[in-house]
């Protein structure tokens, strides 16, 4: 029988009770000061538990991490206990909720990160980042030249991975998606013109790929490959003006050592920013290289998204905005009711604020 959206899957041993899974999106609505997860955040998760997978806004795994000002944490006793609630109330609903352990390189400015930002190398681009224009208000600044990481720098890191991993599992997570797209530190150290290292972390593929690999091992070692997913965007060109000629032939490579290496999915972020099209020859290398499960997101709709999966190239399929507007997405789309369109209304209330454009989206139930 054909496979449909609405059908379970698993990843690993955990069931997944559909393909439809909430890709990782950042809302800013910590409590401050101490960026603490906090009930609001708690209740609009909860909303969406009817996702098979919910994978959490992006989320800094030390203070010297974060590129953005009011994201959650993952590294003080207080962001456990306030992701706590939010896993809680996602359980409660039958939901399943992975963490995104983020850390975003050189994409920042001591005015968030408290220190001069790292990175592979000492290489700055022009490019913006949302934090402190003065004592009270938030916008976008650009960023800072950043710092190329020492080898202690990389220690530490890779440590910081570990906590911010076994920190998830203590706050109830079911797992955690490892943020390696969109530009940030891991993308960094794979991409050629952003990684200029001499040391054994640059140069060719393999070099590129040793500190995102010790990340994803020091993250394995901590909670279980199974429980471990990697977010890549190779034909995304985000946070940076340069092509990188050999990206598609180092994300082979990197798909032939998560398969080795037994982690629980892939989790290709497309259609965003400055892009170009995933090529079908890609979608069957990526099947071959590597047997977990395959994410795809962007800009899909369901019907989209089924075809793919009846081509067989993914398993689950993230939804962003949808699920910005749309709690019961899933349902919304299962019965065919309409859906609430994204508007400029809603653009405007993405990132911080209150429960308005963030927990206020009717459920169909509500509307009849
Ligand atoms: C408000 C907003 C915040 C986002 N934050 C993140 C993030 O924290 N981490 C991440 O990997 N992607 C982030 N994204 C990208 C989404 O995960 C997704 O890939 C993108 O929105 C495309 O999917 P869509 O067209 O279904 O929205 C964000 C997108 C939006 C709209």
């Amino acid at each position: 029988m054909k496979e449909t959206l609405f059908n379970a899957t698993q990843i690993g041993p955990m069931k997944v009770s559909n393909r439809f899974a909430m890709a990782p999106m950042t809302r800013s609505r910590t409590d401050q000061p101490g960026d603490i997860p906090n009930d609001l955040m708690a209740k609009y998760y909860s909303q969406r538990a009817s996702a098979g997978l919910i994978i959490s806004e992006g989320t800094p795994i030390s203070a010297k991490a974060r590129g953005y000002s009011l994201t959650p944490g993952i590294y003080s006793e207080d962001h456990v206990k306030g992701w706590k609630k939010v896993t809680k109330a996602v359980h409660q609903e039958g939901g399943k909720i992975f963490i995104q352990l983020w850390h975003v390189g050189r994409r920042s400015h001591s005015a968030i990160s408290g220190s001069r930002p790292l990175a592979p190398s000492e290489l700055k681009e022009p490019d913006k980042v949302f934090g402190p224009i003065d004592d009270k208000n938030f916008g976008m600044i650009e960023t800072e030249l950043p710092k190329e990481m020492s080898k202690e720098d990389i220690t530490c890191v890779l440590k910081e991975f570990k906590v911010a991993a076994k920190n998830a599992m203590r706050a109830g997570f079911d797992g955690v998606e490892i943020h390696a797209a969109h530009g940030y530190l891991l993308d960094q150290f794979m991409r050629a013109p952003i990684n200029k290292r001499s040391d054994e972390y640059g140069g060719n593929i393999e070099a590129r790929l040793k500190f995102p690999l010790q990340v994803v091992d020091e993250v394995c070692k901590e909670i279980g490959a199974d429980k471990v997913g990697i977010r890549l965007s190779p034909f995304v060109m985000e946070g940076t003006q340069q092509e990188d000629p050999e990206i598609i032939e180092l994300t082979y490579e990197l798909l032939s050592e998560l398969n080795k290496r037994n982690v629980g999915y892939v989790h290709f972020s497309e259609n965003i920013s400055r892009y170009t099209e995933a090529t079908l020859e890609f979608r069957q290398k990526a099947r071959d290289l590597y047997h977990g499960k395959i994410i795809i997101a962007g800009k899909l709709t369901p019907e989209r998204a089924q075809k793919i999966l009846n081509e067989g190239y993914a398993d689950i399929f993230a939804f962003g905005q949808p699920f910005i507007t749309n709690p019961d997405y899933v349902r919304r789309v299962k019965e065919d009711h309409p859906i609430t369109p994204i508007d400029y209304a809603s653009h405007s209330t993405f990132y911080g604020g209150g429960e308005k454009g963030y927990t206020d989206y009717p459920f169909i139930s509500e509307e009849k």
